[in-house]
């Protein structure tokens, strides 16, 4: 069976086909496609959501082509059309939405609507050496940070989240702060190379609290932002730049690894999968890694070109649902998007 999944939520646009045969073989990527706004958006400093939404449009046709080309695949060759639903900006999602249902309604096939999250937490699946459930997962991305206890497809128990910015966001507004452009995260990252991580003492918020799993980000940048006030009267200099993003670098990824392992303890569970684009973070990767070495804790990660958005993730949400639930039925061009969608309601109907 082959899934189309289509990928609009934010800021790349992403095409992928993932080939599943039954309910116990994994669920193979034959080819992706992506293409970044990242160039479209860096003037502006972050996302502009009309802009992005009419450059999906531009995208999305010749992405879909060259994805069916290079798996040597007709469009009439689709099982299935998924899209992402949720969540993410209203206009971007409806691009993905609405040519999917039109596709669909074309060839007569079934449309399925994927969480993102989802898709960002199953993205490790499509690795080599998968991970098997159950699992406590920690998903960092831009937009949301949060660890669950995961007991199978759509069974995800919410242990904590950020009150506030997501870690992502800490790592962009940060980079911001530091004058490193748009998005920050692999750019601080870089600066954080040459710098020192103990130079400043920024905040470790809600760490003091031994049972929170929660949250904090906000005052970070607060902090970065008092102690750039102070440099800058005594005139700031590369390497203090490099030493505050090493020092947010390493503050951030000391409370992630933190929660993580807490989250660990708490569910007795000995498998830790992380995703989303923070996932890419080498810092957070070494120490989670050393960590769990430590604890004979099995880390899992997408490859790293998945841990950003893509349409790999959505087609294998969209496969890994299909193996469980079978294909759904020939919907009537009928869609709709979710901009706003808690995990823990994707499948509160049947739970
Ligand atoms: O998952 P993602 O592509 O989009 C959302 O669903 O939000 O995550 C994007 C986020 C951005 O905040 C970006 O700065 C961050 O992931 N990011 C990183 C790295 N690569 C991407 N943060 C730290 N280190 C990285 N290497
Ligand atoms: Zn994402």
């Amino acid at each position: 069976m082959k899934v189309l999944g289509i990928e609009s939520s934010c800021d790349e646009t992403g095409v992928a086909l993932v080939e599943v045969d039954g309910a116990n073989t994994p669920p193979r990527l034959k080819a992706q496609a992506l293409h970044s706004q990242v160039r479209m958006h860096e003037a502006y400093g972050g996302v502009v959501p009309e802009l992005a939404s009419r450059d999906h449009i531009r995208r999305i046709v010749p992405l879909v082509r060259q994805v069916l080309a290079e798996s040597a695949t007709s469009a009439g060759g689709l099982d299935l059309i998924a899209y992402t639903r949720g969540p993410g900006l209203a206009g971007a999602l409806l691009v993905g939405a609405a040519f999917a249902a039109a596709l669909a309604a074309s060839l007569g096939k079934p449309t399925l609507g994927v969480h993102h999250l989802e898709g960002h937490l199953l993205s490790p699946f499509l690795a080599d050496d998968p991970p098997r459930f159950p699992f406590v997962a920690l998903l960092v991305s831009g937009g949301h940070t949060q660890v669950m206890r995961v007991e199978g497809v759509g069974r995800y128990q919410l242990l904590g989240e950020t009150i506030d910015d997501a870690a992502g966001e800490a790592f962009d507004k940060t980079a911001k702060l530091l004058g490193l452009g748009y998005p920050g995260g692999p750019a601080l990252a870089r600066l954080a190379d040459f710098g020192d991580a103990e130079a400043f003492k920024l905040p470790r918020p809600l760490m003091a609290d031994r049972q929170s799993l929660d949250f904090s980000f906000a005052g970070l940048k607060t902090a970065v932002w008092t102690q750039l006030r102070k440099l800058e009267s005594a005139n700031v200099c590369e390497q203090d730049k490099a030493n505050l993003a090493a020092s947010t670098q390493a503050a951030i990824v000391e409370v992630l690894v933190g929660k993580a392992l807490r989250a660990l303890d708490a569910t007795g569970l000995e498998r830790l999968v992380v995703a989303g684009g923070v996932g890419a973070n080498a810092e957070l990767r070494r120490q989670l890694n050393d960590a769990c070495a430590r604890r004979g804790v099995r880390v899992h990660y997408p490859a790293l070109d998945l841990c950003t958005d893509n349409g790999a993730m959505i087609a294998l949400a969209a496969a890994m649902r299909v193996q469980r639930d079978g294909l759904p039925a020939v919907n009537d061009a009928a869609f709709d998007v979710r901009p706003r969608w808690p995990l823990a309601e994707l499948d509160a109907a049947a739970a």
